[in-house]
């Protein structure tokens, strides 16, 4: 909602057009709420591996107002950092500060998804006002990696900020007695930013246990962050489907996100090294299986509220919200969570 409403925000006047990431969670994962909900037409241009998009392509994606006649009116750039489509992959200050002089020169905004900002600006060494400076909006998940059970925040000037109220309402997203929530959005804010290094270390050390097995292989340069993409590599009898049921049973649970594509994400209250080993010696008895087709398989650690942890097993790994259907029998992730499946102590 956060994304939305911002976009909704920007681009009040329907027909008007947003220029993206093709591979940004606001054009994937979003439900093409920006266009259902707000009228808002999408122009997805390519990102690059890295999660950049090219500032000349973006330039040459904003709509010639001389042909309003035919044309939507292009009002706003989004871009998404760090850029969770391309494995956490960070966008440096320099380039977000490029296109905020792009977005100026055109009369257009700026709106930064930095759902995991807090895990960019560890990782980049630089302040998060710092890295969002040229942005009008700035959209931040509580809940990647610094552990809050659910809560977005969105960050843009008074105006913007009263007209964005209206609109979560409008959508429902009014809440009432939500201090409980605040508590631990301020647990995330004041104990866990500072815990992020320390997942994104764990993560690199994943990515390599990972790449040592044969049949398996991780780019580990893009592994900047707290997200792991790794192969199945070509010549391999498995799949990601079978893959993910074998790592079931060592409790770590990948997602599938299509036939073709599977991907995992494994959300780690406190990822330590022996679990991350863990992780690799499940992966690792693979080796004695030959592994088939390359399908890319993504895991991420994202630990939740330290307040919460203390009253949780050590390693609790949680399935993700959108978890689909095809791996399992399609009930809900949560719904159909045993006492022995996801935990490992
Ligand atoms: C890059 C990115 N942006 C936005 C969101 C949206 O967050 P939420 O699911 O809290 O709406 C997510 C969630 O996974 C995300 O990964």
């Amino acid at each position: 909602m956060g994304n939305l409403i911002s976009v909704l925000v920007h681009c009040e006047i329907r027909g008007s057009e947003v220029i993206l990431g093709n591979n940004s969670h606001i054009h994937i994962y979003e439900n093409g709420g920006i266009s259902t909900i707000g009228g808002v037409h999408p122009r997805p241009v390519k990102n690059n591996q890295d999660g950049t998009i090219d500032i000349d392509l973006i330039e040459s994606a904003i709509r010639n107002p001389e042909f309003e006649i035919c044309y939507p009116k292009t009002r706003l750039i989004c871009l998404e950092n760090s850029h969770a489509n391309s494995g956490g992959r960070c966008l440096s200050v320099e380039y977000i500060d490029r296109v905020g002089d792009l977005a100026k020169k055109h009369g257009l905004k700026l709106h930064i998804d930095g759902a995991r900002i807090f895990n960019a600006s560890a990782a980049l060494k630089v302040p998060v006002d710092r890295l969002v400076q040229a942005a009008d909006s700035v959209s931040v998940c509580l809940s990647k990696g610094l552990g809050a059970p659910v809560g977005s925040v969105i960050v843009g000037t008074k105006s913007f900020i009263a007209r964005a109220r209206i609109l979560r309402k409008t959508l429902g997203g009014g809440m009432r007695q939500v201090g409980i929530l605040c508590a631990a959005a301020l647990v995330a804010l004041q104990e866990n930013v500072q815990k992020l290094a320390i997942d994104h270390k764990n993560a690199r050390t994943l990515a390599e246990g990972l790449n040592q097995i044969k049949g398996l292989s991780v780019d580990i340069a893009s592994v900047e962050t707290n997200i792991v993409y790794f192969d199945i590599l070509n010549g391999s009898h498995i799949n990601a489907l079978k893959l993910g049921k074998i790592m079931e049973e060592h409790g770590i649970l990948l997602m599938p996100d299509s036939p073709s594509r599977h991907l995992a994400l494994v959300f780690v209250q406190e990822l330590v090294r022996g679990q991350i080993a863990l992780c690799s010696n499940g992966l690792a008895h693979l080796r004695r299986r030959p592994l088939t087709t390359r399908r890319p398989l993504m895991m991420a650690t994202e630990a939740p509220a330290s307040h919460l942890r203390r009253q949780q097993p050590k390693l609790r790994l949680l399935t993700y919200k959108q978890w689909p259907s095809p791996m399992t029998d399609g009930s809900s992730p949560l719904r159909r969570r045993r006492h022995d499946q996801p935990h490992v102590s």
